[in-house]
């Protein structure tokens, strides 16, 4: 591949951390903040540390505000879409006739999107669909997952990601040609899988916030049951690959349970189910952290990913015990704990 320039559509955590890695692989930068991000690019423009990452933004890199969308994407090979999934439809409309211009757009959102029926859809449909109705067909959409920390990857530490394209030799080629010592993806052609696998780690995080935070409420660790709720999730993430058409691979790997693994150790999901496991009410805990701007991705992909089983496969119903107890204790179930246990327990 000679391209080598590449603009970053959404300046928050993501976006700005994958601008060192990028370039650090010879890659000429532009990095797009969305309306929302004025105040990012500005302590970016002072020298400051990236206000959600903390680290400082690459120095090569170019930055662009709001209204200047389409100069950020003049003459780029590659974009990458980091905005929150919230944004996806808005700012795949505003680009769209710039994206149909470069060799492939990475996604590095997390979530469902469903459509003016209700029907859920993983975000790349959503944004094909999204850039038909302004009649413009998308490039291929490579789907960014795995174990991925912002603030990790702006500092240069040790980060493993899965690119997915349905075909794998493009998925190949980027892989290589964004590959530092620090930042390297597994090139995969399993899309599906890796959409999925994305905001149901969210959602499956939330319950292993719940077993930490039944230790922090209690004084003692409660390893065992955390670990017996993983494995929980990694079982009900390989059944969620398959309801989409994707693979086992991908769901016991990095963009499943690696995901899964670091979301939660932190992350905001994490948090709101230590808040519920500690003792507060589901809804006293998301109205708080609602309150810090600290958005819990997982609780929104909980309804949607709900409507996608009963959309899909309402029969897998009865082989999701732990995303029917997550479900309960979202509702306002009044012992998260004994919700938990018994559903990752093994039934006698
Ligand atoms: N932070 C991480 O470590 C990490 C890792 C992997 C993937 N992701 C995913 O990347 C995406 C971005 O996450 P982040 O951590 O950078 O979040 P962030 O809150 O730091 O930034 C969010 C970005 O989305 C934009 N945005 C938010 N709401 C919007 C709206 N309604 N309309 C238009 N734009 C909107 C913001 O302007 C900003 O550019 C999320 O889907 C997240 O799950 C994050």
């Amino acid at each position: 591949m000679t391209a080598r320039a590449v603009t970053i559509l959404g300046a928050g955590a993501m976006g700005s951390a994958l601008a060192t890695p990028l370039a650090d692989a010879g890659w000429a930068v532009n990095l797009w903040g969305t309306w929302l991000d004025d105040h990012l690019l500005a302590a970016c423009r002072r020298g400051e540390p990236h206000p959600r990452t903390g680290v400082p933004l690459a120095g090569s890199t170019t930055l662009f505000d709001s209204p200047d969308l389409d100069d950020a994407l003049a003459g780029a090979d590659l974009a990458v879409l980091a905005v929150a999934s919230a944004g996806v439809a808005e700012v795949t409309r505003r680009a769209a006739r710039g994206l149909a211009k470069v060799r492939a757009v990475l996604l590095t959102s997390k979530g469902f999107a469903p459509d003016a029926d209700g029907r859920i859809r993983l975000l790349p449909d959503a944004m094909r669909d999204t850039a038909a109705e302004q009649g413009v067909t998308l490039p291929p959409v490579i789907a960014v997952g795995g174990p991925c920390k912002a603030n990790e990857v702006a500092a240069r530490r040790p980060t493993g990601a899965v690119f997915a394209a349905r075909d794998k030799a493009l998925a190949e080629e980027i892989a290589k040609n964004f590959a530092t010592p620090a930042y390297r993806a597994e090139p995969l052609d399993d899309v599906s899988g890796v959409e999925v696998c994305a905001p149901m780690k969210n959602v499956y995080a939330i319950a292993l916030g719940v077993c930490d935070g039944l230790a922090a409420r209690g004084g003692e660790p409660f390893h065992d049951l955390k670990a017996a709720t993983f494995a929980a999730a990694v079982r009900e993430l390989v059944l969620f690959a398959e309801l989409v058409g994707g693979g086992l691979r991908t769901a016991i790997g990095l963009a499943g349970a690696g995901d899964l693994e670091v979301t939660g150790n932190s992350g905001r999901n994490k948090i709101y189910g230590v808040r519920i496991g500690a003792g507060e009410s589901a809804a006293a805990a998301y109205a708080a952290m609602q309150a810090e701007e600290r958005t819990v991705e997982g609780v929104p992909a909980a309804g949607l990913a709900a409507k996608l089983v009963d959309q899909r496969a309402p029969q897998l119903w009865s082989e999701l015990p732990l995303f029917r107890a997550i479900r309960d204790i979202l509702a306002g179930h009044d012992d998260p704990g004994a919700r938990i246990t018994d559903a990752v327990l093994p039934r006698v």
